[in-house]
């Protein structure tokens, strides 16, 4: 069976398009996949009942995407792929690099290939591409690896250890958005403002390294702080909406030790540190509905 996990940013979205360094999680929430030969190739995602064929010139970017992901084994039997998809899509989980992480995995394990899973991310960058013009690499990366891990595009991964897991609580707003849309405006207010833009990067890499410190401290009213400042920041980018602000104050007013949205945002999800499992758990239903808990151990 093949596996692709979803991911949350703790902390550095935007900024790690343009070189900085961000912190991810993997989550136990993602996508699972199976190949087999068949009479041609063909792709089938659950729960959404689509089937579709690779095309490279396709209109559909999943069609392209297949295409691109079948061209890595130029030496192999036509083939099915059955993936089941329990990520909501465009709500900044990293929904499109799971689903391509999965499928290589399954084609990969049909085929007997073993590898890494970090050639398993760098395989699924091409896929990944599709759907977002020029990705940093840090979904399908966390995708494939897990873990909590600070990301710096084109350095290697550096996971981050502690002793005390991380209990966080996703909130999805129900508004999805578009990566490509959102990345491309961060893009625009950078070349209108170089000044302004650089230094919300700057501010944002200062928070992400002492982020770091705090969860291989375990300080987690530090991160919690952190994140809420991030969220700060990433508003005066423009990427948050009302209902994504609304749902972070909801959950601090709850006891959550600092929230964020995460991902690309203009919608997607938001996420809660809570102190420990129960207080998650009754976060979780502050968030109300979609939203869940994950419970990550760096
Ligand atoms: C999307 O999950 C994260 C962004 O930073 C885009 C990227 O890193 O490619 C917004």
């Amino acid at each position: 069976m093949g596996f692709g996990r979803g991911k949350v940013i703790l902390l550095g979205e935007h900024a790690v398009v343009h070189g900085y360094p961000a912190i991810a999680v993997g989550i136990e929430r993602g996508v699972t996949a199976e190949a087999s030969p068949a009479e041609r190739d063909l792709l089938r995602l659950s729960p959404w009942d689509l089937a579709l064929r690779p095309d490279p010139e396709g209109g559909e970017p999943l069609e392209r995407a297949f295409a691109v992901a079948l061209a890595l084994y130029p030496e192999r039997p036509a083939l099915e792929v059955n993936a089941q998809v329990e990520l909501p899509a465009g709500a900044g989980l990293g929904c499109s690099a799971a689903i391509g992480v999965a499928i290589l995995d399954a084609i990969d394990e049909a085929l007997g290939i073993e590898r890494p899973r970090t050639d398993l991310a760098a395989a699924a960058l091409g896929w990944e591409r599709v759907f977002h013009g020029n990705p940093s690499g840090i979904d399908n990366t966390m995708s494939a690896v897990g873990g909590v891990a600070l990301y710096r595009k084109g350095a290697a991964l550096q996971p981050l250890r502690s002793n005390k897991p991380l209990h966080l609580v996703i909130g999805y707003s129900g508004e999805s958005s578009s990566t490509k849309e959102m990345v491309a405006s961060v893009r625009r207010q950078l070349q209108g403002d170089p000044g302004r833009v650089n230094k919300a990067f700057e501010g944002i890499e200062v928070l992400v390294r002492n982020a770091k410190l705090a969860i291989e401290a375990g300080d987690h009213i530090a991160l919690g702080q952190l994140l809420d400042l991030n969220h700060t920041i990433l508003s005066s980018l423009m990427l948050c909406t009302t209902k994504l602000d609304e749902m972070c104050q909801a959950a601090r007013r709850a006891g959550a030790l600092g929230a964020k949205m995460t991902g690309a945002g203009g919608g997607g999800c938001m996420f809660a540190l809570a102190p420990k499992h129960d207080e998650a758990i009754r976060l979780r239903d502050v968030l109300g509905e979609g939203s869940f808990v994950a419970e990550v151990s760096a």
